[in-house]
């Protein structure tokens, strides 16, 4: 037997072999990150497509740094900016590439990254590039990570972390961010599940924490999720997004976002813009909904049930399935004991998770 072969035969044996599935369109969504329902709101993408005939071509075709940075990128940069209260941005191809332009690139000789021990795998992957100092501290632990800065020796500090975290849901510890300030370390926080679903503004973290935007700060959003779109973007002060531009290789040697995509998570911004409050009434409803059903409080809408077991946590999602409901069934690697993963869409009918509930089988 080929090595490969042999590993997947022992990741079959584990409960931990992954395979896509096209899922029948007439199942209900649970597992997705489409958060708002945007992905599914047809009058967004028909008022993209309608921006994008009006450009001179429809594909991006080259990198930002050659001539693929068109004025539908610019512009949405800038909206970003206004919105979220930075000085500057820069559009990424996506999330994955972000992480790994932002750390790659701004983690220098000397320098010290210490991540959160939940961290995305994108993040973890690009620390393994870098030349500096690279440490761990607990998930979300303020005390740990002031052990790791007084340990570390690097002179300069980059902290990682995430706004919303993307498996067990909870919240970026607000202390760890006054730790950062008072460092003067750069905090890079990924807000893949926080942009779009918490602050007064549904800007994320630091409209949620009502923090101010400082030098320091570093926010990575992405248009995959709660945008509806594809991709991602990188807030920070202009020399840092300067830089980002000048180094990061994911930025330089890759073709620029995709117009169209970039137009989508534009309208998208425009529609949570103009609709905030009624989204986050159907937020506020939909996490009261899931404690109620469920006695988990969420800080957004990512819903994790602990089962445990790799083969029951197949078994419920098969069961769920049958019942005509598609939710993630998450294993090791990606979290310490499996999880069924359920994500609360505010466009989902209540009575689906009323449903679950009934079913009993999420023990
Ligand atoms: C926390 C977090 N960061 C980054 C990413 C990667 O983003 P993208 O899907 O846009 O590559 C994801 C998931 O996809 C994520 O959950």
């Amino acid at each position: 037997m080929s090595y490969y072969a042999y590993e997947l035969s022992a990741l079959k044996r584990a409960g931990r072999y992954r395979e896509r599935t096209i899922y029948d369109a007439s199942l209900i969504d649970l597992a997705s990150n489409d958060y708002l329902g945007l992905a599914e709101q047809p009058s967004l993408a028909e008022r993209a497509y309608e921006r994008l005939r009006e450009q001179p071509s429809h594909g991006a075709k080259a990198s930002m740094l050659v001539n693929g940075y068109h004025e539908v990128h610019q512009a949405f940069e800038r909206a970003l900016c206004e919105a979220n209260g930075f000085e500057a941005g820069v559009v990424v191809g996506s999330g994955f590439n972000a992480n790994v332009a932002m750390i790659e690139a701004l983690v220098r000789k000397g320098d010290l990254l210490i991540l959160d021990e939940q961290y995305h795998a994108s993040g973890m992957m690009a620390a393994r590039l870098v030349e500096g100092e690279v440490r761990t501290f607990a998930h979300n632990s303020v005390e740990d990570l002031a052990v790791q800065i007084a340990q570390g020796k690097g002179k300069r500090i980059i902290i990682a972390v995430e706004g919303i975290y993307s498996m067990e849901g909870d919240l970026l510890n607000e202390a760890i961010i006054h730790l950062a300030n008072e460092h003067d370390a750069l905090l890079i926080i990924d807000e893949a599940h926080s942009s779009g679903v918490i602050g007064t503004n549904l800007m994320g973290i630091l409209d949620f924490y009502g923090l101010p935007v400082r030098p320091n700060h570093i926010k990575m959003g992405t248009l995959g999720k709660a945008y509806g779109s594809f991709g991602a973007y990188i807030l920070a002060s202009a020399h840092i997004i300067d830089f980002l531009i000048n180094r990061a290789k994911p930025i330089i040697y890759a073709t620029a976002p995709s117009l169209f995509d970039t137009l989508l998570a534009d309208e998208s911004l425009q529609y949570i813009q103009a609709n905030v409050t009624a989204l986050k009434a159907d937020i506020a409803h939909k996490r009261q909904l899931i404690t109620g059903l469920f006695g988990i409080e969420s800080a957004g809408l990512i819903v994790p049930i602990t089962i445990g077991d790799n083969h029951r946590v197949l078994d419920i999602r098969d069961q769920l399935l049958n019942a005509g409901i598609v939710v993630g069934a998450i294993r090791q690697p990606t979290v310490p004991e499996a999880i069924i993963r359920l994500i609360a869409r505010i466009n989902v009918d209540d009575h689906v998770f009323e449903r679950i509930s009934a079913l009993n089988i999420l023990r």
